[in-house]
């Protein structure tokens, strides 16, 4: 893992934004297409603010979540609406936007429609920005999980999961860890000691979700500031 430390939030945000759109960029450059999975949560509103104001082919974009709260996407919960609020706008509000979440009580009932959106997508992904939380997930990896094994199995055939976990709030759907760590060029974008000091002992073996994403991608960029 990579470290790439920045003076404060707005510094970090602004220096992932400019990465992940050169990785775009790049990526257009051989192909006339392009993935981006984005997590949602606090933390990335800034980076995502300042990604929609980079200048790219955003019309050969397509975006989509890295994991989704079982929401419908006016909820103030879901991570679609964080994403059209914070993203989907600027020069980004010609990206074409893949949801998570489906019209079904359940993401177990919706499954099979989102894995059907999933595979639509050109995959490998392009891009992945991972978040994580004081407990060590990522994505809805979360401790305790109903699908934490299947989602973490770097042989799963799974692409999309639903989760359900004691911490998660509400039952989630999540895109699974070799389509995360498949992708071509992958971020974790992190803020704060209390998350570092969880990063830094997952690194030394401490038993976290996390610690499969490092596992499984020893190349994966960190953008971290106080
Ligand atoms: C979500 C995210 C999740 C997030 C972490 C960190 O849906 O909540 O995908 O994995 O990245 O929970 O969230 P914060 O940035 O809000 O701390």
């Amino acid at each position: 893992m990579h470290w790439n430390f920045g003076d404060n939030p707005e510094n970090l945000a602004t220096e992932l934004a400019h990465a992940v759109a050169n990785d775009l960029r790049a990526a257009l450059r051989s192909r006339d297409a392009a993935t981006l999975a984005l997590s949602g949560g606090n933390t990335p509103k800034q980076f995502m603010q300042c990604l929609s104001l980079q200048k790219l082919d955003w019309d050969k974009v397509t975006v989509t979540l890295v994991d989704e709260r079982w929401v419908p996407p006016d909820h103030p919960r879901a991570n679609a609406g964080l994403l059209r609020k914070h993203l989907l706008r600027e020069e980004a509000a010609h990206a074409h936007f893949v949801p998570l979440y489906v019209e079904a009580p359940t993401p177990e009932d919706g499954l099979a429609q989102v894995r059907a959106r999933i595979d639509t997508l050109a995959l490998p992904l392009d891009v992945v920005v991972l978040g994580m939380g004081d407990d060590g997930h990522t994505a809805s990896f979360f401790p305790g999980g109903d699908q934490l094994r299947n989602a973490l199995d770097p042989k799963t055939p799974e692409r999309v999961v639903s989760m359900r976990a004691p911490h998660a709030g509400e039952p989630r759907i999540t895109l699974t860890l070799p389509l995360l760590v498949g992708a071509r060029a992958r971020y974790l974008l992190l803020t704060g000691d209390s998350k570092r000091n969880v990063l830094l002992d997952a690194m030394k073996g401490g038993d976290y979700p996390i610690s499969a994403v490092l596992e499984a991608a020893p190349e994966l960029q960190t953008y971290w500031c106080p």
